[in-house]
């Protein structure tokens, strides 16, 4: 009997493929055996570059497969889920019991009333002024979560495009982050806190120095209502701001006042803030140049700075002191920054929040100076807890990542995100609808807004801002909770 001739082909080329993969299999035999470089694959030649594939492909299929609910990092199923639940405005009810254990040190237990107050005494969140008395243009908002620094070059044209409508949409402000103030920014028609940094994207002269004129150009748009300068930030305390070459693109370059094309990295600390007496200064002149309410963002280390800032304030006057102070998590999120820093150095606010506070307090700068703070507050009961311990409004970053799409798959500095949210590649920004994204950042905002005011009303308060440090306890490591005000009890004034 004769093979057909399509037979024999087929035959001759799964051979030849067999052939292939024998060679290559030996070449890779040999330059592993002989390499010194890597003891593994020395070892276990061929075989060996199983355990990179694994490792590397481990990182996209844990959170599928392997990871339980409530055990990734640095955001679980559980509260990823939650965030995009209500960013489609579905029920984030849920049945049979909490997958949450309550037993780990720190858990959030709210104390709720006996008596909780009834729907119809319920209220919305209260009103809170920024620099009400010390500026031409005070700002006065309702939200209880705001849309944290994000650069645009950090992320993507469409991104900021939908946060800045869905912030519209729901009545919270957008922060332009480091990277100047673009027209995406504005397009949407949502308020505008404008950020700048060490290296004063944006609005600086051709020596890297802060430009009143620009300054004052960006300020003068009605939407932008308050300035934000950038001292530091969770994950890179005491490193300015990297963006990797490969995402400055020329609209970028030119929006930041930067060259094209090169990582554009910011000084470590503003170059002309050198102390104390320089950064009240700064903020004063950026006060009087915009007419806008002006505060400091930073991740606390040791309290030092903040007590001489605040005593200098007392010793001036009060037109002095910034308007409001912005304080961000040691495990806060970036684009990008190495990773010794994002590990290890900065207090999370969980420490840090209640001390900024009672610092206030006892200097007597609470109502003067507003408190705003981020870092992993992306749930409800995360920003209950900062509204309990006295913030006045959060920020977040990363829970509005979430709500357009972000599947953490930790790519953002990599210019290849897959939603779209960090990456200036057009085929990948397809991906990423403003329209549809911004209904979800609006849903996402109103639903954590209607949580926090449940939990408000089930701890006996009208309203979230209402909430109190005696309404919160946390979990110790003796298996008992202890009230935030014991922990933290607020100084007499
Ligand atoms: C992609 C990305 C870009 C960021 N860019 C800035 C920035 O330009 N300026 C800044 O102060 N913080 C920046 N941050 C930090 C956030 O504003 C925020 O402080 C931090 O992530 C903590 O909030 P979160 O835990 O809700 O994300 C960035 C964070 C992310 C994830």
């Amino acid at each position: 009997m004769t093979m057909s001739p399509w037979i024999s082909a087929l035959s001759d080329i799964f051979l030849l493929v067999v052939g292939l993969v024998v060679l290559l299999i030996i070449i890779v035999y040999v330059r592993d055996v002989t390499q010194t470089k890597d003891a593994v694959l020395r070892n276990y030649p061929v075989i060996g570059h199983f355990r990179y594939i694994f490792s590397t492909l481990g990182e996209f299929f844990r959170q599928y497969f392997f990871a339980m609910d409530r055990e990734e990092m640095p955001f679980n199923r559980a509260e990823r889920q939650w965030i995009e639940r209500a960013s489609k405005d579905k029920s984030t009810t849920i049945a049979f019991g909490s997958t949450r254990s309550l037993d780990p040190v720190g858990t959030l237990i709210f104390e709720n009333a006996a008596f909780p107050l009834l729907d119809e005494q319920h209220q919305s969140p209260a009103a809170v002024t920024f620099g009400d008395g010390y500026c031409k243009h005070p700002y006065v908002t309702n939200a209880i979560i705001n849309i944290s620094a994000m650069s645009f070059g950090a992320i993507s044209k469409p991104a900021v495009i939908a946060l800045s409508k869905g912030a519209r949409e729901a009545g919270c402000w957008i922060n332009t982050g480091e990277g100047g103030l673009s027209p995406y920014h504005l397009e949407g028609g949502a308020d505008v806190v404008f950020q700048f940094g060490t290296a004063k994207y944006g609005i600086r002269d051709a020596d890297g120095k802060l430009d009143d004129a620009k300054l004052r150009n960006v300020t003068d748009h009605d939407q932008v209502k308050m300035v934000e300068i950038k001292l530091s930030q969770g994950a890179k305390p005491g490193k300015g701001g990297i963006l990797p070459a490969t995402k400055v693109t020329k609209e970028i370059a030119e929006i930041r006042g930067i060259p094209m094309g090169q990582s554009s990295i910011s000084p470590n600390r503003h170059l002309d803030v050198g102390n104390v007496d320089d950064l009240l200064m700064m903020i004063k002149h950026v006060r009087e140049v915009s007419g806008k309410p002006v505060g400091i963002k930073a991740v606390i280390g040791g309290m030092g700075w903040l007590h001489e800032c605040f005593t200098e304030i007392n010793r001036r006057g009060m037109e002095w002191a910034p308007d409001f102070i912005t304080i961000d998590s040691g495990d806060g999120g970036t684009g990008a920054a190495p990773m010794t820093l994002m590990d290890h150095v900065g207090l999370p606010i969980k420490e840090s929040l209640p001390l900024v506070i009672n610092s206030l307090i006892q200097y007597g700068l609470r109502e003067r100076i507003k408190v705003v703070t981020s870092g992993k507050l992306v749930n409800p009961a995360g920003v209950a807890w900062a509204l309990c311990t006295g913030a006045d409004t959060v920020q977040s970053a990363r829970g509005f990542m979430f709500a357009l799409g972000c599947i953490q798959s930790l790519r953002c500095d990599k210019n290849t995100c897959p939603t779209g949210i960090t990456t200036h590649d057009k085929r990948l920004q397809r991906g990423l609808n403003p329209a549809d994204k911004a209904v979800k950042v609006a849903n996402y905002v109103n639903q954590i807004t209607h949580a926090v005011e449940i939990i408000s009303h089930s701890c006996g308060v009208a309203e979230p801002r209402k909430l109190q440090r005696k309404h919160v306890r946390l979990m110790q490591s003796n298996g008992r909770s202890v009230r935030l005000s014991e922990l933290y009890p607020e100084p007499d004034t």
